[in-house]
């Protein structure tokens, strides 16, 4: 029986963040890096977090996990509920066990989880160990399944080696293992991909699909890549300046996105169906740095959509329809929201700029 039909309908998610805000403190300054997100996130499902760099994707998943560098960077407001249990105000040890146990990040350098001085064999089975009451040889088995699982050739001969011994690739999937010893419910992976040639690309993504469908584990997938997105993602959160600033299941995102923010992502990317014309258009200017209090819509000076309400007033993330559809709902919380004064027609998608008389 699936987990849909056995259990009722709770109204709790797996995880819920809540108008999350992130600053960083240091002599005086401040950076306002996370700026009230909030989103679900449900189990089996793949949320897709997409922006440019600086836009607050990694803190946003450091602040979910507590691992915010101190003492400079600080959740100054908002939550984080893992299955309505608060994670902002538990302590360092009772989050230790949060971590890998119930949430487990996959980063973009494996080196910065994987320990450089010891065996592979040493760092799986100590993770395991560390949350769970076997033997060694239980856990060592253990190490051998998921390398397997990940696609390591002669894992109890690759157990033996050192991280330096593998490859990019090799050392990536050795993560994702370390990651899933614990079976977490959820797996947050920040650019996992960033780091490999293309071809090693598709297979880890290949990997992390495969392997968040059999064990129905939720899962944060951050990448500035849209394009890595589409294949893998059933939502996504497109961020800016630390918002998000329009959100929707990732069929009805890249069908009909409304903010201009992400209409200059989209043209951007190389078209997935190599249909020609795609001229690639990257955005023109530079995201705002985060040192001063946002004022206003934050896409303000690059907006070709912009009004002059928008200088002033910052736009709520509201419910939006597609433009010619109605508004799509295919599950808890996809629907389509935007926050934007002056959404992009589905008629101007194409062009990159508003009709002409709509300014
Ligand atoms: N330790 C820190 N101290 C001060 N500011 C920081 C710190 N870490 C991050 N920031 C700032 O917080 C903001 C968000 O950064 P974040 O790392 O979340 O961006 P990102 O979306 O993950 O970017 P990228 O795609 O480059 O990884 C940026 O303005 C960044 O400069
Ligand atoms: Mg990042």
């Amino acid at each position: 029986m699936t987990e849909k039909s056995a259990t009722p309908v709770s109204a709790g998610h797996l995880l819920t963040v809540s108008d999350l805000t992130v600053r960083f403190r240091s002599h005086g300054e401040a950076v306002y890096a996370v700026n009230g997100v909030s989103f679900d996130l449900d189990a089996g499902e793949t949320l897709g977090v997409a922006g440019e760099s600086g836009c607050g994707k990694s803190v946003t998943n450091l602040a979910i996990l507590g691992l915010l560098p101190q003492p400079a960077g600080r959740v100054e407001a908002g939550s984080v509920q893992l299955s309505g249990r608060e994670l902002t105000t538990l302590r360092e040890e009772e989050l230790r066990k949060v971590r890998g146990s119930e949430i487990a990040m996959i980063f973009q350098d494996p080196m910065t989880s994987l320990n450089p001085v010891l065996r592979i064999e040493e760092q799986l089975i100590e993770t395991i160990r560390a949350h769970r009451d076997v033997t060694v040889q239980a856990a060592r088995e253990r190490a051998i399944e998921l390398l397997v699982a990940v696609g390591v050739a002669n894992p109890e001969s690759r157990l033996r080696s050192y991280p330096h011994e593998f490859s990019g690739g090799m050392r990536q999937r050795v993560m994702i293992a370390m990651a899933l010893a614990l079976e977490p419910r959820i797996l947050i992976a920040d650019e996992p991909t960033t780091a490999l040639d293309v071809t090693i690309q598709a297979q880890v993504l290949d990997l992390l699909r495969r392997l968040t469908a059999e064990r129905g584990t939720a899962t944060i997938l951050v990448t500035h890549d849209l394009g890595v997105l589409a294949g893998m993602a059933d939502r996504i959160n497109v961020m800016y300046a630390g918002k998000v600033i329009e959100s929707g299941t990732t069929e009805e995102l890249f069908a009909h996105p409304r903010h201009p923010y992400t209409v200059g992502l989209l043209r951007s990317i190389p078209r997935l169906d190599g249909e020609a014309g795609g001229k690639l258009v990257p955005i023109e200017g530079r995201p705002p740095d985060l040192v001063a209090e946002p004022v206003g819509c934050s896409f303000y000076a690059r907006c070709a959509w912009r009004q002059e309400r928008c200088a002033l007033e910052a736009p709520a993330l509201v419910q939006i329809d597609g433009g010619t559809q109605p508004i799509v709902t295919t599950g808890a919380g996809a629907t389509h929201v935007a926050a934007c004064f002056n959404p992009v027609a589905q008629a101007e998608v194409a062009e990159g700029r508003p009709a002409a008389g709509r300014r």
